[in-house]
């Protein structure tokens, strides 16, 4: 009748953008991603039996607030799924909290609709495995699916319900490290549901994307295959500029880089000249990702600290490496 779980958010090495069924939540392409071991969302399902509708509750502490009927749709609407599929009808409370600023390009729908999955399932009574839970978490946020696993995990995109799921994937000996640039907390203009959505529907370049990513896809594979960075990196760094590209031929373009962004690629870029192996990924929002090694990945947020004292302000730089799957706690 209650549980309560935790997940962590990914990050997409090779990006999920775009759908061929946004019911269903079947991408186009598969995808590539690292959970990271930091900013989990925790998450309370209980059901209320007495309750008329849902409760969904955001925040923590003095924070905690009660969302809008229009801002809790999307959990209302999850919860309506795992419901139908317990042959359940009860209400439930939902309590979340995110340490991450949510709605920039952080990925907290990953972490946020994997402990939903995982948490709500369970507490409705259904016994799912891990891939059928990465199937339920997909139908709440796509990326969401690979929060379900830990570390280098691939989304299958499949071709129907039963065979779009993520499963874990082999590292290859790498410990890669994420170092997060959080150039703003502030909510992206727009989502990624849309974002795509248009880039589907207007862009020319959305088509050769699709092409392009199963290439991009399979080196991707051998380069973690054979733990070399610097190929991981590279390929990263492609995709998500390419990612970007079909965004900016939508109509109309949607542009998420600002000022920040692309200062903070240059610092890369210096890096790297610098012998530092540090690539760039940027998902939907201004923020920079920078994939490295994790023994590195101190000095290297040390560095972007330096370098963009004056854009920073108050706002940190984050250090991450391979974190766990979705789990249920004691709470
Ligand atoms: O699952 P969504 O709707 O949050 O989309 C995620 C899209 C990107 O973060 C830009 C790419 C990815 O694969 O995570």
């Amino acid at each position: 009748m209650r549980a309560t779980a935790s997940a962590h958010p990914n990050i997409a090495l090779i990006k999920y953008w775009g759908k061929r069924d946004e019911r269903l939540a079947l991408p186009a392409t598969s995808s590539l991603s690292l959970t990271l071991d930091l900013a989990p969302t925790v998450t309370t399902v209980e059901l209320s039996p007495e309750a008329h509708s849902d409760d969904v509750r955001w925040g923590r502490g003095a924070d905690l607030r009660t969302m809008s009927a229009a801002e809790a749709t999307r959990v209302v609407g999850f919860l309506d799924l795992v419901r139908a599929a317990a042959g359940r009808m009860e209400p439930a409370v939902v309590s979340t909290a995110n340490e991450i600023p949510t709605g920039a390009g952080l990925a907290s729908s990953a972490s946020g609709f994997a402990a939903l999955a995982l948490a709500a399932a369970t507490a409705y009574g259904l016994d799912l495995s891990p891939r059928e839970l990465s199937r339920l978490a997909r139908r709440g946020s796509g990326s969401a699916s690979r929060s379900i696993f830990g570390g280098l995990v691939q989304w299958h995109a499949g071709h129907d319900d039963e065979s779009s799921y993520a499963e874990p994937i082999d590292d290859g000996g790498l410990e890669l490290g994420l170092v997060v640039v959080v150039l703003t907390g502030e909510r992206k203009a727009v989502g990624s549901r849309e974002a795509m959505r248009r880039t589907v529907e207007t862009s020319p370049y959305f088509e050769p994307w699709t092409r392009a990513v199963p290439e991009q896809l399979a080196q991707m594979r051998s380069a973690l295959a054979s733990g070399d960075l610097r190929a991981v990196g590279e390929i990263a760094e492609s995709n998500a500029l390419r990612m970007h590209a079909t965004m900016l031929g939508a109509l109309p373009p949607v542009r998420y880089w600002n000022e920040g962004t692309i200062e903070a690629l240059d610092v890369v870029s210096r890096l790297r000249e610098d012998g530092v192996d540090a690539y760039a990924t940027m998902d939907a929002g201004p923020n920079v990702k920078i994939l490295c090694h994790r023994r590195e990945a101190d000095d290297v947020a040390e560095r972007v600290r330096g370098d963009l004292r004056h854009r920073l302000g108050a706002r940190d730089v984050l250090v991450a490496g391979a974190g766990p799957g979705a789990s249920l706690i004691d709470a």
